[in-house]
C-alpha cells in the first residue's frame, strides 16, 4: 500500500477534455491587434503592463489613476467590486493613449463569498466534476466583483503537512493532484474566456514549492531532475494542456537556481518542451526576492535574471520599470524578448474580452453572489470533503430519537475559522457554524452547548467544567476540535502537529463522563491525532470545510448524507515520521512485522543486530497512522469479479479493468474505487 503509485481513480471522477476555443479567425484578429498596439507603444507603455501592483502601492486614489492614465500600470491585484473596478478600467481605456484594459487579479482560492472546503478538503471528496462546479461558483461570484484573473489553481505537490500551503493543495499524489488541476482550470476558466462568468486561472507555483525543507515555508529546495520530472511537474504539463491561461512562478530556490529566475523550468521545460504560449506572472516580490536567495547581486542583476528566464509580469515590484532601460541599452536584453512578453500579456486581455468589454456589470453580482445555487455546491462540495477515520460500535450515524446532544469544542461555532486560509472576501456572517445548524435541525432545547475552550490554543481550562455539565446531561457528545485557520496556508508552519492549547484535555474530560463521544476535527492539514483516536468513539474530519461547513455536518451526523471523502495525503502518527506519502520507493530493506521490536520491548543490553536491519523506526513503526486513500463508509461496498482486458500491455499501453460493485449495507452511498499499480 505504501510503495504502489496510484494509477487510476474510477467512479466518482469525470473528466471532460473540451478546452476554450478561439476560432483561427479571432486568434489572427488578436495577433494583428498585438502587432499594432505593440508597434504604437512606448518602452514605457510595454513596461507598464508588464507591471502589477496592489493598490496600496499605488498612493493616493488620484496617484493611482495617474499612474494608470500615464500607462504606467497592466495588471492590478486586490482591487474588488464591480463600481471600484469599472473607476479605474474607465482611466485606463478612456483616459490613457493606447486605452488598453486593466486585468484585475485576486486571490480567489476556494471560493469568492461564498466558501467551498479548503483545497485539500474540496480533493478529498475525490470528485473532479464537483470540484470543477465549485470552482466555478468562486469564478461567477468574482467575476461579478470585477474580477478577471485568480491566482488559483495550487497544484504544489504537498508531502509535509508541517507546511502551512499543505491547505491549499491537493495533497501528495501527482495524479489525483493532475485531475483535480484540470476540473478547476475548467471550473474557472469555462470554455470561453471572455463570457461574464469565468475568469483567468493560474497553475501555481512554478515549480517545487511543496518540497521545502523541512515544511518550513519559502524554505529552499533539493529536487532531483528525475523526481521532478515525475512527481511535481505533471500536474504542471497537465494543466499547460488544459489550456490555463496563466502561470505563476514560485519563491523558492530549486536545486540553487530560485524558481523566478529559472531558464530551465520556465524556458527549457515550460515554453520548448510543453509549448506553453500564456502568460507567466512573479509571485509578489519573488523577482527582488532574488537578492535575498544570493543569486542576483542587486534589483538590475533580478530584473535581468527574470527576463531571461522568461517571466512576463512583475508582481509587486518594480525592477523591470527601473532597469530595463538601462538593460536594453548595454545590449543584455533585447527589445524583441519585450515585445513578446507584452504580447502575451495582451494576448490574455484580449481573450478576456477585455478589449470588446472592458466593463463590468454591476448589477450582477447581487444576482450570484451567495446565490442558493452556489450555498448548495458549496454544502455538497462540504459534504464530499469529510473523511470517516474511525466508527467504533457504528456510533454514526446517529439516530433522529436522541434527546438531547452536547456540542462542545473551541471549533464548534467559530464562523471565521471554519472557512479555512486564503479568505480574502468569504465573511463570517454568511457561514453557518455546526453549533447553528444543529440547533435548527434539532431544535434549540436539544442542544447543549459549552465552548470548554475559546480557540484552538487555549491553554486555560476554566471552561470545562461546564463542558463537562454539558456532556452529562445529553446522551451524546459532538465534540468540535482542530485549528484555527490562521494556523494554515502561507508562511504558517508548525513544527508540532499534535491538536493545540487544551484540545486533548478537553477530550479527555469530556470522554470520561462515559458517554459516546464524536470527534470533528476542523483543520487546514492532517494533524497527529493518534493518541485522541483512542479517546473518542468516532472520528470525521472535516477539514475547514467553507461557508455550509456546518448544516454539511448536521446532515452527516444524523445519516442524512453518507461520508465518502478519502484522504488525499498520508497522516503520519507522529511529526518524526515526515516525509510519509504513499509511492515511497521500497529501499533494499523493506520493513515488517517480524522484524521490528517496539521500543519498549527492547531487552536491556540488547546487541546490535538482535533487533533486524529493516527500514523502521524503533517508536514509530514504519506504518502511518492512516494511510492516503483511507475513508470509511456507513454503508458496506462489496468488490467482485475484477477482470483484466489482457495480461499483457497492449500495443497502445493499455489494459482495461474493471470492477463491480456492489453496495451491501444499509445506506446509500458513494465509493471511490482507487487502483495501485507499481
Ligand atoms: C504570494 C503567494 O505565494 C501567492 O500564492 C499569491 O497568489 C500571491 N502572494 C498574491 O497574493
Amino acid at each position: 500500500m505504501m510503495k504502489a503509485t496510484l494509477l487510476f481513480l474510477l467512479g466518482l471522477l469525470l473528466l471532460n477534455g473540451a478546452q476554450a476555443s478561439t476560432s483561427s479567425e479571432k486568434k489572427e484578429q488578436n495577433e494583428r491587434k498585438i502587432e499594432e498596439l505593440i508597434s504604437k507603444m512606448t518602452l514605457q507603455e510595454k513596461l507598464g503592463q508588464m507591471s502589477q501592483f496592489d493598490p496600496g502601492q499605488l498612493g493616493r486614489p488620484e496617484e493611482a489613476k495617474q499612474a494608470i492614465r500615464d500607462g504606467k500600470v497592466g495588471s492590478i491585484l486586490n482591487l474588488v467590486g464591480a463600481r471600484e473596478v469599472n473607476e479605474l478600467q474607465k482611466v485606463a481605456v478612456e483616459e490613457s493613449r493606447l486605452g488598453i484594459p486593466l486585468v484585475i487579479a485576486r486571490d480567489v482560492i476556494h471560493g469568492y463569498r461564498t466558501i467551498m472546503p479548503i483545497p485539500l478538503g474540496l480533493t478529498a471528496g475525490w470528485n473532479a466534476e464537483l470540484a470543477e462546479k465549485a470552482m466555478a461558483v468562486a469564478a461567477e461570484e468574482a467575476a461579478a466583483e470585477g474580477i478577471h484573473w485568480t491566482f488559483a489553481p495550487m497544484i504544489d505537490i504537498s508531502r509535509d503537512p508541517r507546511w502551512g500551503r499543505i491547505a491549499e493543495s491537493s495533497g501528495e499524489d501527482t495524479y489525483l493532484t493532475s485531475v483535480m488541476a484540470k476540473a478547476m482550470i475548467k471550473g474557472f476558466q469555462g470554455d470561453d474566456l471572455s463570457a461574464p462568468n469565468t475568469i483567468a486561472a493560474c497553475a501555481k507555483h512554478f515549480v517545487g514549492y511543496g518540497a521545502a525543507e523541512g515544511g518550513r515555508d519559502y524554505n529552499t529546495t533539493l529536487i532531483p531532475e528525475v523526481q521532478l520530472r515525475n512527481d511535481y511537474l505533471p500536474p504542471f504539463q497537465v494543466a499547460a494542456d488544459a489550456g490555463v491561461a496563466t502561470f505563476m512562478s514560485a519563491f523558492n530556490d530549486l536545486n540553487g537556481v530560485p524558481a523566478s529566475g529559472n531558464e530551465f523550468t520556465l524556458k527549457q521545460i515550460l515554453r520548448k518542451e510543453w509549448n506553453y504560449n500564456g502568460m507567466v506572472v512573479s509571485d509578489w516580490a519573488s523577482i527582488t526576492e532574488m537578492i535575498a536567495h544570493g543569486f542576483a547581486a542587486n534589483s538590475k542583476e533580478a530584473a535581468e535574471k527574470a527576463l531571461k528566464a522568461g517571466i512576463d509580469m512583475e508582481m509587486a515590484t518594480s525592477t523591470y520599470v527601473d532597469h530595463v532601460q538601462a538593460l536594453l541599452d548595454e545590449g543584455t536584453i533585447d527589445l524583441a524578448t519585450i515585445d513578446e512578453y507584452v504580447a502575451n500579456i495582451l494576448r490574455l486581455k484580449l481573450d478576456l474580452g477585455l478589449f470588446d468589454k472592458p466593463y463590468t456589470d454591476e448589477s450582477a453580482a447581487a444576482k450570484s453572489i451567495l446565490s442558493e445555487k452556489n450555498l448548495q455546491i458549496a454544502k455538497e462540495a462540504a459534504s464530499e470533503s469529510f473523511v470517516l477515520l474511525q466508527n467504533k460500535n457504528e456510533l454514526l450515524p446517529l439516530s433522529n430519537d436522541l434527546s438531547s446532544v452536547a456540542v462542545i469544542g473551541p471549533l464548534a461555532d467559530a464562523p471565521h475559522d471554519q472557512m479555512g486560509t486564503w479568505v480574502f472576501d468569504g465573511k463570517k456572517e454568511n457561514t453557518i457554524t455546526p453549533l447553528t445548524a444543529l440547533k435548527e435541525m434539532l431544535g434549540a432545547d436539544q442542544v447543549n452547548f459549552a465552548r470548554g475552550l475559546k480557540i484552538s490554543r487555549t491553554k486555560t481550562t476554566e471552561g470545562f467544567a461546564e463542558a463537562v455539565e454539558a456532556a452529562k446531561k445529553s446522551d451524546v457528545v459532538l465534540l468540535f476540535l482542530g485549528e484555527e485557520s490562521i494556523l494554515s496556508g502561507e508562511a504558517h508552519s508548525l513544527a508540532n502537529l499534535n491538536l493545540q492549547g487544551a484540545q486533548s484535555e478537553l477530550l479527555e474530560a469530556v470522554a470520561e463522563t462515559g458517554k459516546p463521544v464524536v470527534l470533528v476535527i476542523m483543520a487546514g492539514r492532517q494533524l497527529t491525532i493518534q493518541k485522541e483516536l483512542a479517546k473518542a468513539d468516532a472520528v470525521l474530519y472535516a477539514w475547514h470545510p467553507g461557508t455550509m461547513g456546518g448544516p454539511a455536518l448536521a446532515d452527516m451526523l444524523f445519516g442524512k448524507t453518507t461520508p465518502s471523502g478519502k484522504l488525499p495525503v498520508t497522516f503520519p502518527k507522529t511529526v518524526g515520521q515526515i516525509p510519509i506519502y504513499y509511492n515511497h520507493k521500497n529501499t533494499g530493506r523493506p520493513a515488517d512485522y517480524q522484524q521490528w521490536t517496539d521500543i519498549n520491548k527492547i531487552p536491556a543490553e540488547a546487541t546490535q543486530h538482535s533487533l533486524g536491519n529493516t527500514s523502521h523506526y524503533l517508536d514509530a513503526g514504519f506504518e502511518p497512522l492512516f494511510p492516503f486513500g483511507f475513508g470509511l463508509s456507513y454503508t458496506t461496498f462489496e468488490y467482485s469479479d475484477l477482470k483484466l482486458s489482457s495480461k499483457t500491455m497492449g500495443k497502445d499501453g493499455a489494459i482495461e479493468v474493471s470492477v463491480n460493485l456492489k453496495n451491501t449495507g444499509k445506506f446509500e452511498g458513494a465509493e471511490v474505487v482507487q487502483l495501485y499499480i507499481r
